[in-house]
């Protein structure tokens, strides 16, 4: 059953500009309701981010050499989008299209955080900042703004929350926590030896802020899930769904007509007219394209400013995060220019393993973006062992690296709007008969749930509109 059905029956076609997540989604819901789509897509194969690379696949980037991903058997890596928030629409599209899921392990307490040169476990990093907040917090009840705001018995519990938050001894001390970790697990020995904190200036000079709440947000609060086997299949099942033979591949378009009763799509080679068309490219490349729907919407379509965004997979013959370090899924924060570690959530102790060895965005994506495929992984290689040691280095099979900002037809890991101002609002609205969907048209971006929240919108808005035209 779906939560999301067009009500009613029509039988208009539509042409669908972008076979990725927006596109297949917007098929597969006009589909269900007796449309007649046609998705054309630029690329050699549905998608677009959503991308799983496995062995045998090839990637090929708008300059520099094409890498040959030469992972064994049963190893992947999700390119583009990683994960799914449990509240996200996605997840309902998982459901409906039969797409089995499992966790996504987003905070892992044994996973590292490395800060000013330093390596410290997740877990130690969150008791020492909890610890020390705590145990000042603890004093400050008794004086000042804080004594005149609390009621007796609100110290009393604050304290006893406060006793608990730190793990604060008897006098609203931190003096370290068993939840940092031992030295040696005293297993049958008598007697626990804790590994000291640092001092409380040591632990804020750590600058552990951003790594310790990477997954406070809304959007990235445990549990998150991923389809098993890889994200891409969601583009399989939505592909198999619309029916694969409505997909051509290779048709990059060049130009959008609308007229009074249909509206005409060209591209080097051939012309399509349907009744309406779903535009769901990225909003830089479509700003690029020969329209005639107005100067307003050219100048709405270069509002949203595009986003560099990279990752790289690092495949290892041996899983050694796991049996060595003990880290079983998860994401290990740095302030290096890799950002983050992510280790895989699934395929425990198996003989191989996938480790995304940067996720970066912005100037950092940049960064990596600009180097060859081979400079990507040493940079990424050199980051990684100040960490995890040489065995990052040694124990390397193959890599492969992904950089948004120059893959053909997409450009960008995501859009970015100055504001959401009145040219988001333009483009939430069909300028003749051409309608826009994608990720960056709401407030999910960079989120498969965004695509799919929009591809929704759009076809809702179009089927209004063809169940009251005569
Ligand atoms: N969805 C992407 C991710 O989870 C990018 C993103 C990060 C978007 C954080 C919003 C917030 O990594």
């Amino acid at each position: 059953p779906s939560d999301f059905t067009l009500r009613g029956r029509a039988s208009a076609k539509v042409v669908i500009i972008g076979a990725g997540v927006a596109g297949l989604t917007a098929a597969y819901e006009l589909g269900k309701a007796g449309y007649d789509c046609t998705l054309l897509e630029a690329r050699g194969q549905a998608g677009g981010r959503n991308l799983t690379l496995r062995g045998g696949d090839r990637v090929t980037e708008t300059s520099g050499p094409a890498q040959d991903v030469r992972f064994g058997e049963g190893v992947y890596f999700n390119a583009g989008p990683g994960r799914i928030a449990p509240w996200m629409v996605t997840m309902d599209y998982c459901r409906e299209l039969g797409i089995p899921i499992e966790a996504f392990i987003n905070n892992n307490a044994n996973a590292f955080v490395h800060t000013n040169g330093r390596t410290v476990r997740a877990k130690a990093a969150r008791a020492d900042m909890y610890g020390y907040i705590a145990e000042l917090l603890a004093k400050a009840t008794n004086v000042g703004q804080l004594n005149r705001k609390l009621t007796k018995d609100d110290k009393e519990r604050l304290l006893e929350f406060l006793r608990r938050f730190g793990d604060l001894g008897p006098a609203y001390d931190y003096n370290g926590s068993a939840r940092r970790g031992f030295v040696k697990y005293p297993a049958t020995q008598n007697g626990i030896q804790l590994d000291p904190p640092g001092s409380l200036h040591q632990v804020l000079a750590a600058a552990t802020g951003r790594a310790i709440t990477n997954d406070f947000g809304y959007e990235q609060a445990t549990p998150m899930f991923q389809p098993v086997g890889g994200m891409d299949a969601i583009v399989k099942a939505l592909t198999a769904a619309v029916g694969p033979e409505r997909i051509r591949t290779g048709v990059q378009v060049t130009a959008i007509t609308t007229r009074e009763k249909d509206v005409q799509v060209t591209w080097n080679g051939g012309a399509l007219t349907a009744d309406y068309c779903l535009a769901t490219l990225p909003p830089h490349i479509l700003a690029k394209m020969t329209h005639n729907l107005g100067a307003d919407v050219t100048a709405a379509l270069k509002r949203p400013v595009p986003v560099a965004a990279g990752k790289i997979g690092l495949e290892y013959g041996r899983r050694w995060w796991e049996i060595d370090d003990r880290i079983y899924g998860g994401i290990t924060e740095t302030d290096l220019d890799i950002t983050h570690i992510w280790y895989p959530s699934h395929g425990y102790h198996s003989p191989r393993g996938l480790v995304v060895g940067y996720y970066t965005s912005d100037e950092q994506a940049e960064l990596y973006g600009a180097l060859t495929p081979e400079d990507r992984r040493r940079r990424a290689i050199t980051q990684g062992k100040k960490i995890h040691g040489e065995k990052y280095r040694a124990e390397l099979l193959s890599d492969v690296s992904v950089a948004w900002e120059r893959q053909p037809h997409i450009q960008g890991g995501w859009a970015r709007w100055p504001a959401f101002d009145s040219s988001f609002t333009l483009l939430q609205r069909p300028s003749g008969r051409v309608y826009f969907a994608g990720d960056w048209l709401t407030h999910l971006i960079a989120w498969q749930a965004g695509a799919m929240e929009s591809a929704r919108n759009a076809v809702t808005q179009l089927h209004q509109r063809v169940l009251q035209s005569p």
